[in-house]
Formats: C-alpha cells, sequence, structure tokens
C-alpha cells in the first residue's frame, strides 16, 4: 500500500512524524509531501530520515538552479502511484483550497490529479475551525467523499481552548486504514507464533538444524500484530529482524521452544506452529567437541516432546494451526497431521514446488480443516499467505458446523 502525507504549516506539523511511523506499522509505504509553510515547523530531512525517501516540497524541482520539468512530471506520477493522500495537518488555507480546485503547489496539484481516496485531518486555532468559511469547504470536501478526520477538543498552541487540535494519529491511522481495507479484526486475539529451525546440539561447535529460514512464521506475526492482535513470536535462530509491535522470544533447541510455548499458551486464543521443529536431537551432546577419528561415527538420537500435539490436548477454546512442509503425497500426510495431532487447521506446502518452502518469499499453500473441507490457494508472497491463514483463525475458534457455515458465507 502507498499513502502520500500531505503536511501543511502549523504547530501540529510535528505529529506528522508520529504520524508516518504508525503508517509504516501498518505495512503501508509513506511519501511525504511538504507545503512551503509547513518546512517552518518542521524540516523535511526529518520526513526523509523517517521514510527513506526523498520528500516532496517543491512542484519544480530545480537542483540545478532552474526549473526542473523531468521532477515535475515524477511528482506528477506520484498521483497515479498512490493508494491513497492523507492530509495531516490539514491548515484552514489548505482546505480552502482543496475545496476550491485551486492548485498552486505540489500538495494541492496532487489533490487534483489523484483519483485515490483522501482523507483530511484539520489543525488550527478553534476560531478558524468554526468561522462559516473553513465550515463550508470542509462540508464541500465531505460532499466530495473527502472522509474528514475532526479535530479534537482542548489546549491549543494559539492559548485557547476548543476544537481545532489535530486528531489523534491512532484515529487518523484508523480513518486511512479504513479506506485502504486493511482490517483490524483481532484486536481480540493474543496469538502465539512459532518460527524458524530448532537447533540440536551434538557439542559446543556442530548442531542438528533444518533449512527454515523463518520468513512464514515471521509473515504471521507481522500480519497478525498489523490485524490488531496481541502477538508472541517464539523463534528459532534466523537471519530475519523480529516484526516492530510483537513481543519476540528468542530460543535455540526444540525444549528451549517448548517451554516457552508452554509458558504462553495458556494467556492465548491461539498458536500458530509454523516452525520447523527437529523432530530428534542427540541423546547425549557432549560438552567437549567430538574428536576426529577413523572409522564410522554412530549418532544415537531420541524423539523430541511434539510441542503441538502437547498444546493440543489441553486446547479449551483456543484455535491450534500447524503446518505440514512435505515433499510428497502432501493432502495424505497432511489429513494424516490433523488426526493425530488434533489440530484445528493444518496449512500444507509442497516444498519441493517451484515457489514454495524454504526460504522463499512466495509459497503456495493449501488449507485442510477438521470438517474434511480444504482450500488451496495459487503461489503468493508469504505476508499475502498469512492473511489467508489469519483469515480462518476466529472460525476455527466456533464450533465446527458453524465455522464451515461461516466458511461457505464467505
Ligand atoms: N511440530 C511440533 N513439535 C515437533 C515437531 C513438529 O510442534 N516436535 C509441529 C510443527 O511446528 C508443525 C507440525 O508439527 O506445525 C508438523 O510438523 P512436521 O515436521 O511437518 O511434522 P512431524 O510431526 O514432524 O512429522 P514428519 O516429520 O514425519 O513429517
Amino acid at each position: 500500500m502507498r499513502v502520500a502525507l500531505g503536511v501543511s504549516g502549523g504547530v501540529a506539523a510535528y505529529k506528522a512524524a508520529e504520524l508516518v511511523r504508525q503508517l509504516q506499522r501498518e505495512g503501508i509505504d509513506v511519501q511525504v509531501v511538504m507545503t512551503e509553510s509547513a518546512r517552518q515547523f518542521i524540516t523535511p530531512l526529518t520526513f526523509a530520515a523517517l521514510t527513506g525517501q526523498k520528500v516532496i516540497t517543491e512542484m519544480f524541482d530545480g537542483e540545478s538552479g532552474g526549473a526542473n520539468v523531468e521532477s515535475a512530471i515524477e511528482h506528477i506520477a506520484v498521483a497515479q502511484r498512490i493508494d491513497l493522500l492523507v492530509v495531516a495537518p490539514a491548515t484552514a488555507n489548505v482546505i480552502a483550497k482543496m475545496a476550491r480546485g485551486v492548485a498552486d503547489d505540489f500538495l494541492t496539484t496532487l489533490y487534483l490529479a489523484t483519483t485515490a481516496p483522501v482523507v483530511v485531518a484539520p489543525a488550527m486555532n478553534v476560531n478558524m475551525w468554526e468561522h462559516a468559511a473553513t465550515r463550508e469547504n470542509v462540508e464541500a470536501l465531505r460532499a466530495r467523499g473527502v472522509h474528514v478526520v475532526p479535530p479534537e477538543e482542548g489546549y491549543l498552541a494559539c492559548g485557547m481552548t476548543g476544537a481545532g487540535r489535530l486528531a489523534s494519529v491512532e484515529s487518523i491511522v484508523g480513518a486511512v486504514c479504513a479506506r485502504l481495507g486493511i482490517a483490524h479484526d483481532l484486536q481480540e486475539e493474543t496469538i502465539v507464533v512459532t518460527a524458524g529451525p530448532t537447533c540440536e546440539d551434538l557439542d559446543p561447535v556442530r548442531f542438528l538444524t533444518n533449512r527454515s529460514s523463518g520468513k512464514m512464521g515471521y509473515a504471521l506475526a507481522q500480519a497478525a500484530s498489523r490485524r490488531g492482535a496481541r502477538v508472541i513470536l517464539i523463534s528459532g535462530p534466523t537471519r530475519l529482524d523480529p516484526p516492530q509491535g510483537v513481543q519476540f522470544v528468542a530460543v535455540r533447541s526444540t525444549e528451549e521452544m517448548h517451554r516457552a510455548v508452554l509458558e504462553h499458551f495458556p494467556s492465548a486464543t491461539a498458536l500458530i506452529m509454523a516452525a520447523a521443529v527437529a523432530d530428534y536431537r542427540p541423546v547425549s551432546p557432549q560438552t567437549k567437541k567430538i574428536k576426529r577419528a577413523n572409522g564410522r561415527l554412530n549418532l544415537e538420537l531420541e524423539s523430541t516432546p511434539d510441542i503441538l500435539a502437547d498444546m493440543a490436548r489441553g486446547k479449551g477454546n483456543r484455535a491450534i494451526v500447524g503446518f505440514a512442509a512435505e515433499t510428497e503425497n502432501v493432502a495424505a500426510h497432511a489429513r494424516a497431521k490433523l488426526e493425530s495431532k488434533q489440530a484445528d487447521l493444518i496449512v500444507a506446502n509442497d516444498v519441493t514446488a517451484d515457489g514454495a518452502g524454504f526460504d522463499h518469499d512466495t509459497n503456495i499453500i493449501t488449507l485442510y480443516f477438521r470438517d474434511g473441507s480444504e482450500k488451496a490457494f495459487a503461489r503468493m508472497p508469504k505476508i499475502d499467505a498469512a492473511h489467508r491463514i489469519l483469515d480462518e483463525l476466529r472460525g476455527l475458534r466456533q464450533p465446527v458446523g458453524q465455522a464451515a457455515a461461516t466458511r461457505r458465507a464467505r
């Protein structure tokens, strides 16, 4: 999702920096556009540092002195690229220009040039907000489909008290997300997600592990957090950064992962076991490095606890989702795991298929439900696959028949 954030000149301009961060948390790519007067309050450098993108401040970006037509054309291409324009804070002046179709700078030109939805969050002195001219302009924008996030009452920078203070960052982000169709449907959920491989040590320098990158589990954690869930991500060693806003628990062995899941599962509403858990560990890991010797070396392995099956036993009303990474007979193996582990849903993928499985950014998944139904999806980015899995989560906590009816209705 791409959003242009128009910042106009008011004391509240500094709050736009926090708005950028919160929009990014929702996975939104933000292009900041500043009016000339906004630059009196906050520097473009702040936004450039936050977004990693050049901030658009002028219609004609004449870096070498004269007006640069290429930059003007490139700038206007922003109008086609964005999924939404949000103006926050919007001054009385910018609102008036938008209402009348005056396009005398980049922000107001962008407003006319884009067909994307528009959200406006006004901030100004109480008398300016209540002035008949501003009222009419705001009504004109509303009548045109612009969503106005009204200012709040309170103490204003000018020393007066009344309506005019920029709405909270949360309510502006809420309005943007609603218009972009980003759901916040998991606010009631606390989800434990496991990810990555587990490692079983042979000695201080060697270990047994597998090829899991952790990408699917991290995508699930990120997607669930964006949809409002409290997320506890329990991860084996990976090269990934934990997504913002999730509680992160780093583990190494299956036993550590088991302990962490046992600790967090009671307060959760769902468990998603995306980790590729080692099924065996050395019976007697050595404290000193195993030295090379002639002939064969036999490793004696014992099985590790099945975390998923263990949790399913006392799950109550919680949803339990397992994964089945298979190389053959995917459906049969997935159905067998659904039964043997008593999971509510098994997400299966054939790790030998092109664009699926370990370390890919895409996956091809099929969901197997306890009522015998299944849902197959074409190849898609792991973050999209994560959303399709999360779409099912609340239904899994309903009685089986009712969940199936909900699925059919969708
Ligand atoms: N799992 C688990 N604890 C284990 C092994 C697996 O919780 N000790 C979970 C995985 O996180 C996954 C599901 O069980 O969600 C299936 O894992 P998978 O490795 O595909 O299945 P296994 O039961 O290990 O069976 P097999 O290796 O024979 O396919």
